[in-house]
């Protein structure tokens, strides 16, 4: 089963399960830029830290005198039969952090059955990630997160793509069409789209390249890279962002279906059934964009009720234990993304790291509904939640 399986691994990749001990190793191991830039939040860090007391907030109330095995962690997404309620957020720029980078996570992912949620900021390109001769990624289910350009020829060309390597479901992020305040990375200097790092996509899809090569010409390479950085950069976050009426051009470029990622109001909620897309990620990117945004655990349960009916909630930012995750699940999140945690483990220890971290979670997940007498994930509902307000 997946606690003793998590046990057993006696030469365990990373000497720890508990969250704030591998951030402290993922500190140690890797580079102060690689580092700062996953654990960083925007501004003073108050949405990041509202995440987690959100979670503090909410305590579960355990039923005994149950069945609560065999477990089954299995649910429905999207007419599709899913291992557990965990899928890898959308994480850029992940050869920043370890040279197994995106491929290495995909590839644990795939191993454990996790979807792995591929973003446009990656530094390994799509078809190399997904590459069915090189790549265990190839076995697993998988997704592909959108930073949505502006133009409409690339944003074809780059979903045609995501399609032709497999990718089930889209995801487009609506709260990233500009970055952030994010001091951290300010004051080291530390931009990786700057020098080319995360673009990997963009860089090497042909309509981009085509329109770069008709608008710019560099002395130097060097010149180059800098310049399609700045041009993708424009594409992909320029601060202008799409309307709710572009929701349409995307059904025409996707023929799957389409999650919104970073709602945080009701009325967005709302206006997403409206415009018929499938499903939203109730998401404050983990802290990293509006400092002072609310935490989205705080907006999950209206928003479930406003429109769990008629799309499929998502959940992410801040979990960080399996009790987290049956808390969001319980507040009526079909499913829930976890980031930050699973790539410190890439950090420390690379493919096998972020197994290790990733197979924990799910392990935690399965013992914790055990102890909260619940056997299957569909019977998580409000009546094991008690808000408090203490946090501890
Ligand atoms: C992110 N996130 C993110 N989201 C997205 O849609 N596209 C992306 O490229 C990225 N890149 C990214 C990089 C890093 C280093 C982090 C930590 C996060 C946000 C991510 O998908 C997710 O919303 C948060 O990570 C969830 O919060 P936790 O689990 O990290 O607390």
């Amino acid at each position: 089963d997946l606690y003793s399986n998590a046990i057993i691994a006696g030469n365990k990749p990373i000497a720890t399960t508990d969250p704030n001990k591998l951030e402290d190793a993922a500190r140690k191991a890797m580079s102060p830029e690689g580092f700062n830039y996953v654990f960083g939040g925007a501004g003073e860090q108050s949405t990041m830290a509202a995440n987690r007391l959100a979670f503090r907030q909410w305590k579960l109330i355990p039923r005994f005198l149950r069945p609560t095995v065999p477990r089954d962690l299995r649910i429905d997404l999207f007419g599709k039969t899913y291992d557990t309620p965990v899928l890898m957020a959308p994480v850029g720029v992940q050869s920043a952090y370890h040279p197994d980078a995106e491929r290495g996570v995909a590839s644990a992912c795939a191993d454990l059955g996790v979807p792995f949620i591929c973003s446009t900021a990656s530094s390994q390109n799509l078809e190399d990630v997904f590459s069915p001769e090189s790549s265990d990624a190839a076995k697993g289910p998988r997704w592909f997160q959108l930073y949505w350009p502006l133009d409409d020829e690339i944003t074809a060309s780059i979903l045609g793509r995501a399609k032709s390597v497999g990718c089930e479901v889209l995801v487009v992020t609506l709260d990233t069409f500009t970055m952030a305040w994010r001091p951290l990375d300010l004051d080291a200097g530390y931009l990786p789209f700057a020098t080319g790092t995360g673009n990997a996509i963009g860089f090497n899809d042909p309509v981009f390249r085509r329109k770069f090569a008709e608008r710019f010409d560099g002395d130097t390479p060097e010149d180059n890279v800098v310049m399609a950085s700045r041009y993708w950069t424009s594409e992909a976050f320029s601060g202008h962002a799409h309307k709710w009426e572009d929701v349409q051009t995307l059904r025409k470029l996707w023929d799957g279906p389409i999650v919104l990622k970073g709602i945080l109001s009701v009325e967005d909620a709302l206006m997403a059934a409206r415009n018929g897309v499938d499903g939203i990620v109730v998401s404050n990117h983990g802290g990293r964009q509006l400092d002072g945004a609310v935490p989205s655990l705080e907006m999950l349960p209206e928003i479930v009720d406003a429109v769990g009916g008629r799309l499929t909630v998502l959940f992410d930012s801040g979990i960080r234990t399996g009790a987290d995750m049956m808390k969001a699940l319980a507040l009526g999140a079909q499913a829930v993304l976890v980031g930050r945690p699973v790539i410190y483990g890439l950090g420390v220890a690379g493919t096998e790291g972020a197994r290790h971290v990733l197979a924990g979670l799910l392990a935690d997940l399965d013992q914790s509904m055990g102890l909260a007498g619940v056997q299957t994930v569909k019977e998580l509902n409000r009546s094991i939640l008690r808000k408090v307000n203490y946090g501890g």
